[in-house]
């Protein structure tokens, strides 16, 4: 088996999906002899093309190296593809950048164990076009002797790659909470080019502006944290009744012009029942007592 410390560690990726052969690709074009592997094999193709070389099966690929990757829908699809290869996976370090919940991070670390596989789980926080650039944040739990021994390697596919502990769990954790943010965020910017653009406001003229809100959300992100680390929920330059009358407006006006109101209506609801229940003068972080509490689907 290679040093693992040897920037050309041999490592196979299993799963070619967009993702998957993103980072594949980040392997090859770093000059690491990189084995694949997919469920439709033609979608190897354009890396055999730059180099890398195509495995028939998945038990000839988890052979190529002592560094297995994974990365394909969800912990089903991954647990099909691995569970006829463990016992070849014995012994090897294997990636699962697949992302799921905590709770089949953590099933899989025990399969894992119990198949002698030094197993680190693991999350993309970037999409496929940062695959392989030094900002790029991928974020790894489980075994640190893992993580240790292939961090350089795994910095090919982001150079911010944070180790966040030996719970397999944790970087799901992380993932799923942030990818809740995303969403919530992608939700809210649909609803806006509706919304302007039931003004025929074009979406190219529009689109500038959204910087003014994206650019705001780090500096309220590191103000909510220190709100939430007091324990002190400060509202004295945006308490909350100021801010549900905007969005009282933002649905007004999206009502008006036969726009869905759904993903407003959600937040309306609690920021409503936070001024309820005597949180008016603090800010929006206030919120978080009502997202602690089961919702109705919950
Ligand atoms: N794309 C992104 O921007 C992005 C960003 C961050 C994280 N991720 C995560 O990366 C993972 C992969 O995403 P992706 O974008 O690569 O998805 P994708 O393009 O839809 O590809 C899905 C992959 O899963 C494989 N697959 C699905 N079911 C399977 C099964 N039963 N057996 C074997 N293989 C199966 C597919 O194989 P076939 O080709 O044979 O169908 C393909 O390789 C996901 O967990 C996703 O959340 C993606």
């Amino acid at each position: 088996m290679s040093n693992p410390n040897d920037p050309r560690t041999p490592v196979t990726v299993l799963g070619l999906g967009a993702m998957g052969s993103a980072l594949a690709g980040a392997f090859v074009r770093a000059g690491h002899p990189t084995t694949v592997w997919n469920r439709t094999a033609g979608k190897a193709d354009a890396l055999v093309a730059r180099g890398a070389v195509r495995a028939d099966t998945v038990a000839e690929a988890v052979a190529a190296g002592p560094l297995v990757i994974v990365c394909v829908l969800d912990y089903a699809a991954a647990r099909e593809i691995l569970e006829p290869a463990g016992p070849r996976l014995s012994g090897r370090v294997l990636v699962n950048l697949t992302s799921d919940t905590p709770e089949r991070a953590r099933s899989a670390a025990v399969w894992a164990a119990g198949h002698g596989i030094d197993y680190l789980d693991g999350s993309v926080m970037v999409p496929t076009p940062d695959i392989g650039q030094p900002g790029a944040t991928l974020l790894y739990s489980g075994s640190r002797q893992a993580f240790e021994t292939y961090e350089e390697t795994l910095k090919v596919l982001g150079g911010r790659a944070a180790y966040l502990g030996d719970d397999h769990g944790t970087a799901a954790v992380y993932d799923l909470s942030l990818l809740g943010f995303f969403f919530s965020a992608m939700a809210g910017l649909v609803h806006a080019f509706a919304l302007s653009g039931a003004e025929g406001i074009a979406a190219k003229e529009f689109v500038p502006f959204t910087e003014a809100i994206a650019g705001i959300l780090p500096p309220i992100a590191a103000g909510m944290a220190q709100d939430l680390d007091r324990g002190v929920f400060s509202g004295d330059q945006d308490n909350i009744v100021m801010e549900a009358a905007g969005i009282a407006h933002v649905i007004e006006a999206s009502v008006d012009r036969g726009i869905n109101t759904e993903v407003l209506d959600a937040v309306q609801g609690l920021a409503d029942r936070t001024i309820a229940a005597g949180h008016g003068k603090t800010g929006f972080i206030s919120v978080i007592e009502e997202m602690r509490k089961p919702s109705a689907k919950g």
